[in-house]
């Protein structure tokens, strides 16, 4: 039987689950590498696209994908009320096959949808799909022995240790490495959250010297 995740459920509403404003990560990609012809961005769970969708409307050439169906459909519905062209599709972050290589790869709240084995072949792939200097941004959720599971946890969540994002980033320069902890009311239950944030640049450039910094 084919896996459904919850939002599947939550995306067949009307309303965008998630509200339509963008995140706020999509303004700190756009300082980092503004958007210009052909400039490609690779936005992984997608959600109903609202980052895909306004990150279009700057300008980038924009892929997006989602395994929900509902949400890949709002994604599209998005896109044509704000008159933009984007590349949407269904697809399974643990085994999806894009033959494109990308500016900017990012994901927000999904990689935690990995299965073990497919964590590290996943990095190897997002970062062989980067282009020179293009940026990977990615967050999620890690544990910490000193604050309780969310009550709303999702069984089919992976718990990330900390710092373990970063780890595979170790031959990439470090644009942003941030480690927060923040109240969440998700569920109507006040809890704590920890997240892993990483920012990182794909420098193929010449070995760096005191001249360069
Ligand atoms: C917390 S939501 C974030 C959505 C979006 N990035 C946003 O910020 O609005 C997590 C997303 O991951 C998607 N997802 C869950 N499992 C997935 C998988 N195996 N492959 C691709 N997407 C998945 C869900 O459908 C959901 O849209």
């Amino acid at each position: 039987m084919a896996y459904i995740t919850q939002y599947e459920k939550w995306y067949a509403k009307e309303d965008y689950f998630w509200g339509t404003e963008p995140n706020e990560l999509c303004h700190e990609l756009i300082k980092l590498l503004p958007p210009a012809p052909g400039i490609k961005v690779l936005d992984i769970g997608c959600g109903e696209g609202k980052d895909a969708v306004f990150m279009a409307s700057q300008g980038y050439d924009v892929y997006a994908f989602d395994i929900t169906e509902n949400g890949i459909a709002k994604t599209k519905r998005l896109a044509e009320t704000n008159n933009v062209k984007i590349n949407a599709f269904v697809a399974d972050i643990n085994n999806f096959k894009i033959d494109e290589k990308f500016d900017i790869i990012y994901s927000t709240g999904t990689i935690q949808y990995l299965v073990d084995s497919e964590i590290a072949p996943f990095f190897a792939k997002v970062k062989e799909m980067t282009e020179p200097n293009g940026i990977n941004w990615f967050n999620v959720f890690v544990s910490k022995p000193f604050i309780a599971k969310a009550p709303d946890y999702d069984e089919n969540e992976k718990e990330w240790k900390s710092g373990q994002l970063f780890s595979y980033y170790s031959d990439w320069k470090f644009e942003r490495v941030d480690e927060e902890i923040f109240r969440c009311n998700s569920s109507g239950i006040p809890h704590l959250h920890c997240m892993d944030v990483l920012v990182a640049r794909k420098y193929t450039g010449k070995v760096l010297g005191p001249e360069d910094i």
